[in-house]
């Protein structure tokens, strides 16, 4: 029998990729999750809710916590098939006055995240000549956002590396592609004013959010088989808010 894939998410404990975990060990994959959340009861919901799946607290932004947990997965596993970059925050305020802290502590996360467990995960996979790397941009990444300068940047940041990355690691078989979501019920966008909430459904021509779960099935399929031929784009998950 051919041993199970093994599959890396990055922010497994909630949201997005929590739901990212539940379809990757649903469809056979040994899967291993990382959050920086400040207690571990997310991470032991989404264990109970994807069995066999294990969660680690690992901050993404952190190189040497990167490199030993990338480490400690090959150890355990012996091989690394899909990684899924998923962990993100948002700072959000208006330019003119967004802290430099802001911008760093999102930069950090959710681009310079993105790069570290890129290097860590591909060095394992160029072992086998095989892989599949994920990533989870954002539309406003795409199409940018009033008071989301540094979230925009950091997110039009990971486009960008995904396609360097493909170029680079085609030679291997391994894709690298992202998935950029619109506006999705979890967490992140809970915290949204009602009314902005109403004016993202309006402006969406399928008006209404989407689930964790939608997005997850389009990083499924992109992590899968059937999406061998495919490198190097960008997967909009949004309702129709950007095209
Ligand atoms: P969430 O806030 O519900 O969950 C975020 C996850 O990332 C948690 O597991 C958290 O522990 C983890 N995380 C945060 N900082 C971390 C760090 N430094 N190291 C490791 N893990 C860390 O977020 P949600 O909504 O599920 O978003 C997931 C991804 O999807 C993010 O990259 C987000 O930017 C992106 N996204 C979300 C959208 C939405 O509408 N919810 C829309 C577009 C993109």
């Amino acid at each position: 029998m051919e041993e199970r894939r093994v599959a890396v998410v990055t922010g497994g404990s909630r949201g997005i990729g929590r739901a990212v975990v539940q379809r990757l060990a649903a469809s056979g994959h040994r899967v291993f999750f990382n959050h920086f959340d400040r207690d571990d009861a997310a991470q032991r919901e989404t264990e109970a809710l994807a069995p066999g799946a294990l969660g680690f607290s690992v901050n993404v932004a952190d190189a040497a916590a990167v490199k030993s947990f990338f480490e400690a997965v090959e150890k355990e596993a012996g091989r690394l098939d899909v990684l899924v970059n998923n962990a993100g925050i948002t700072r959000d305020g208006f330019l003119v006055r967004m802290k430099e802290e802001d911008w760093d502590a999102v930069v950090d996360v959710d681009l310079k995240g993105v790069f570290l467990c890129m290097k860590s995960a591909a060095r394992i996979m160029m072992k086998r000549h095989w892989g599949r790397i994920v990533n989870v941009a954002s539309v406003v990444g795409q199409a940018g956002n009033a008071a989301q300068a540094n979230y925009a940047a950091a997110k039009a940041g990971v486009i960008g590396l995904t396609r360097a990355a493909a170029r680079e690691l085609a030679p291997r078989f391994i894709t690298v592609n992202a998935v950029a979501p619109g506006f999705i019920e979890t967490d992140m966008t809970a915290a949204l004013p009602e009314n902005a909430r109403d004016s993202i459904v309006a402006q969406t021509p399928l008006k209404r959010m989407g689930t964790a779960f939608e997005v997850a099935a389009a990083v499924e399929f992109l992590a899968g088989d059937d999406a061998a031929f495919i490198t190097g784009q960008v997967l909009s998950v949004n309702g129709g808010l950007h095209m």
